[in-house]
């Protein structure tokens, strides 16, 4: 079972458009699914869970798309905050948390901070999120420790560059699922990600429940992954 699972929910638009609906209809059945994933991962003992929920690039969407996701993401969060709470499921977030609107990140830093004592699980939410903006926040924080002395440049590894990431100590996802078909990477944990095996249905996120999370580990199984080395079985 892999111990952390990425996913890019993507499709929502196009769910939507099929049934001639709004968009917006789309981001709210996506967030049903959502609820079912989380839970899904829960039982499957998945212990991170790391969901991409708006990118940086998403910011150049129609202001009422982008009003109406943030506000879906208050509405998700007031909700669900028992569920959190009584699943034992922390919340996190990455990315330009400050981009956000003012009352979506008070209750994000409540809930995130209700959760972080007792807990099994962790959710972490992309938000605002693009992994180039990431690598050069923590390129330039390297800097700054460099240009002061705090650090040796001829020390930095690999290592260094993932202490100075949004959350260096959650494990790099080993499965990453993207939704809706599309063959890229959308600017999504391009350091976390180097490793991980990739699984993309044309299923869209909306319609992304139970059964399919578990088809995506199912096919994980089957991988066999050797890391640049030989097969040995
Ligand atoms: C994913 O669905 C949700 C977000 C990016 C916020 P989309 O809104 O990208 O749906 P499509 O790709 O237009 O179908
Ligand atoms: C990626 O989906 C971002 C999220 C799922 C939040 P997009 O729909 O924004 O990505 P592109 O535009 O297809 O690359
Ligand atoms: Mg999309």
């Amino acid at each position: 079972m892999p111990e952390h699972v990425a996913i890019i929910m993507d499709g929502n638009g196009r769910w939507a458009k099929q049934r001639g609906l709004s968009r917006l209809k789309g981001h709210e059945e996506g967030a049903r699914s959502v609820l079912a994933v989380l839970k899904a991962a829960k039982k499957a003992g998945v212990r991170f869970l790391t969901l991409y929920a708006f990118s940086t690039e998403n910011w150049i969407r129609p202001k009422e798309e982008v009003d109406g996701l943030m506000n879906l993401l208050a509405l998700f969060i007031d909700r669900h905050r028992r569920e959190f709470l009584e699943n034992k499921i922390r919340l996190r977030v990455i990315g330009q948390i400050d981009r956000l609107p003012g009352g979506v990140q008070k209750k994000l830093a409540k809930l995130i901070d209700q959760s972080a004592k007792d807990y099994e699980y962790t959710l972490i939410v992309a938000l605002s999120y693009g992994s180039r903006a990431e690598i050069a926040a923590a390129a330039k924080a390297i800097a700054r420790k460099a240009a002061t002395g705090e650090l040796d440049p001829e020390t930095i590894t690999e290592e260094t560059v993932t202490q100075h990431l949004y959350l260096p100590d959650v494990p790099d996802p080993e499965l990453m699922i993207r939704t809706s078909g599309e063959l890229r990477l959308s600017n999504f944990l391009l350091w976390q990600l180097s490793y991980a095996e990739l699984y993309v249905t044309e299923v869209l996120w909306p319609d992304f429940r139970e059964d399919e999370f578990y088809q995506a580990l199912e096919a994980f199984n089957q991988r066999g992954r050797r890391f640049g080395g030989v097969v040995t079985h």
